[in-house]
């Protein structure tokens, strides 16, 4: 029986003893400020751990890019730094996230001011069945803020770079512009909020590769004043945008772990983790 038990032991361990260098020197610190700092955080389904142990921090005014193969809990991430998962039943998060500072797992965070200050783009764009107008003037009027509706929506039309091409059709349909105005649309319609924090699962994955360097574009002027959270399965598209680029993988017990984080330059040219090299020149994922 105790030698049954060793030699099982020693298997898990062959199966999942991949040489890693330490974390202190694939984990990065970022220079600036940070917005949220993630300190050895994991996220559960129930009973299964889709993200064990993630320390890595959000650099403010930056964007920093969340690579890896799918399934590796990327998106899990992304919604646990606005409390998106939340609506996942029987989702359990430990360790620490906070958000300037302050833990966004602490009883009493208001979840509804949460997801104003850290706003969420999602991978297929999804106007409201509603005007172009409407989409965006909604978000303000129900969070209360105040000031002119039409200049509110003008502001953020143009924020999202938007506005020359529907500012003679604001009261047509949100749904009748085409896949990479409706992801503008949907950009403008997370800014009017007045957020600090923006998060896109994937937002150019439905778009053409026109459409795709349009938000890219957007997002490095964007990032100007907002700091930018970006999923990606596109490194070309990390490479381009991040300035930050975090790899995270799947162990054999399928939780998702992050493997190495640092400024994007040089995680592509510099990787310190074999599996990220290995994943970034395309042996894998
Ligand atoms: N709502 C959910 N309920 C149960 N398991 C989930 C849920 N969302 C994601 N998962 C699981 O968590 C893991 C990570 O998923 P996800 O974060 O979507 O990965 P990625 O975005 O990197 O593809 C996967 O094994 C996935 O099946
Ligand atoms: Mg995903």
């Amino acid at each position: 029986m105790v030698v049954d038990n060793i030699a099982r032991t020693q298997t898990e361990r062959d199966l999942t003893s991949i040489p890693t260098i330490p974390q202190s020197e694939r984990i990065a610190p970022i220079s600036g400020a940070a917005v949220v700092d993630v300190q050895d955080f994991s996220a559960y389904y129930g009973a299964f751990r889709a993200l064990d142990g993630v320390s890595m921090q959000i650099a403010e005014k930056k964007i920093t890019a969340l690579i890896g193969p799918s399934g590796c809990g990327k998106s899990t991430l992304l919604r646990c730094i606005n409390r998106m998962n939340d609506l996942v039943d029987g989702f359990r998060a430990e360790g620490r996230l906070t958000y300037h500072g302050q833990d966004l797992y602490d009883k009493g965070v208001d979840v509804v001011e949460v997801r104003r200050r850290i706003g969420m783009v999602f991978q297929k764009p999804n106007p409201f069945p509603k005007s172009i107008y409407e989409n965006i003037a909604f978000g303000p009027k129900v969070n209360g803020i105040k000031g002119n509706m039409a200049e509110i929506v003008e502001h953020a039309l143009r924020q999202a770079a938007l506005w020359d091409e529907v500012k003679d059709k604001l009261q047509q349909s949100g749904l009748a512009l085409s896949g990479g105005q409706q992801q503008r649309l949907c950009i403008a319609r997370a800014l009017a909020v007045q957020p600090d924090v923006i998060l896109m699962d994937e937002p150019c994955s439905a778009l053409d590769p026109i459409a795709t360097l349009k938000i890219e574009d957007l997002m490095r002027e964007l990032a100007k004043e907002y700091t930018i959270v970006i999923v990606t399965h596109n490194m070309q598209q990390a490479a381009r945008v991040a300035d930050y680029t975090a790899f995270l993988m799947m162990r054999q017990d399928r939780a998702g772990e992050l493997v190495e984080f640092r400024d994007t330059d040089a995680l592509f040219t510099r990787p310190r983790d074999k599996r990220t090299e290995d994943y970034i020149t395309g042996r894998f994922g």
